[in-house]
């Protein structure tokens, strides 16, 4: 099978998340943190017709150059060469500017980034079930975790939170 890493005609870079999946993710958001209504503020990777939050970059603005600063904040990262930026830049602007960044990944668990900076600083999540992206041509070829990055939780062991989003 070919690596879908690999794969330039499997490109996902436009794919959007469905609003019932995003909904669904603040949902258990909510659970995660105790609170009544968790909402994402800020979307740094958007498209004008795609918004789900308050707050939004598009390629234009470029997310990755902007402050995240006191925002809870959903990245569902454009796919390609460049995503390990937008996983440095999770893991920074929450250990350096009080940023929750929830980040909705691929589950690929094989690559250097998750070993050095996801496992390390990031709560996971394994998400049951295949999400069909808006814009996708079928059904993705792996499933997706949430990666939580959230400084102020105070974890001294990496917790692997093993469960369906449901
Ligand atoms: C996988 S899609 C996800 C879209 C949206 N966040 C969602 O979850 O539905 C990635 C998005 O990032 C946008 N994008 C690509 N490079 C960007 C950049 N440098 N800054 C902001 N947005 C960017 C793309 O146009 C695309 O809309």
């Amino acid at each position: 099978m070919v690596d879908p890493r690999k794969d330039k005609s499997y490109d996902k870079t436009e794919w959007m998340t469905p609003l019932n999946v995003f909904r669904k993710i603040e949902k258990f958001m909510s659970e995660y943190f105790y609170v009544m209504d968790f909402k994402f503020t800020l979307d740094p990777c958007t498209t004008h017709n795609n918004l789900k939050v308050p707050k939004y970059f598009t390629k234009k603005e470029d997310g990755l150059k902007q402050s995240w600063k006191d925002e809870i904040v959903f990245v569902n990262p454009p796919y390609g060469p460049g995503i390990d930026d937008w996983i440095m830049k999770s893991y920074e602007e929450s250990k350096y500017n009080n940023a929750i960044v929830v980040m909705l990944l691929s589950n690929f668990t094989d690559t250097k980034i998750f070993h050095q900076i996801i496992l390390k600083y990031a709560e996971v999540v394994f998400i049951e079930g295949r999400i069909s992206f808006v814009g996708s041509k079928g059904s993705p070829r792996e499933g997706s975790i949430l990666a939580i990055f959230d400084n102020q939780s105070h974890r001294k062991y990496l917790r692997l939170t093993v469960r369906g989003l449901s």
